[in-house]
């Protein structure tokens, strides 16, 4: 007998369902006036698409690898503000929310981006 609770992966539909929040949330950022302009400036979106995807399956205890840098060689030097961060916080629990992502795993996932946020807040 296995009850154990599925892995955050699998909570989130595994690569499918992760690509799927993933676009919402790129679509959420580009709406939002906060920092539409900070994805808009990207050289590449659907490279950035591909490896935000890449990082919540790796992050989420998936198989995939991630091929990205890390997030404060990411961020450095794009003076990130405090607002903007929790915009893009907010931004990808309105993700998972639109996508049927239950709220006990939508906390999981905040506390785990709220933890990042000394690799990305003025870096
Ligand atoms: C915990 C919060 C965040 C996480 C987990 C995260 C994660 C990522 C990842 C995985 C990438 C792709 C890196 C690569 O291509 O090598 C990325 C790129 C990017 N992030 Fe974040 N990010 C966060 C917060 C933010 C915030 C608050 C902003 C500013 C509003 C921001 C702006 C960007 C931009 C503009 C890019 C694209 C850079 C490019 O064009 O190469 N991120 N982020």
């Amino acid at each position: 007998m296995n009850q154990a609770t599925p892995t955050l992966y699998d909570r989130l539909g595994q690569r499918d369902g992760i690509a799927r929040i993933t676009r919402s949330l790129i679509q959420n950022h580009l709406a939002n006036p906060l920092v539409k302009t900070r994805y808009l400036a990207s050289e590449n979106l659907s490279r950035v698409e591909q490896r935000v995807i890449e990082f919540f399956c790796a992050g989420a205890g998936g198989p995939e690898v991630y091929s990205g840098q890390d997030m404060l060689a990411t961020h450095r030097g794009m003076n990130i503000s405090e607002q903007e961060f929790v915009s893009v916080v907010d931004d990808a629990m309105a993700a998972l929310a639109s996508n049927g992502i239950d709220p006990a795993t939508r906390s999981e996932v905040l506390s785990i981006l709220w933890s990042l946020k000394g690799e990305v807040i003025r870096v």
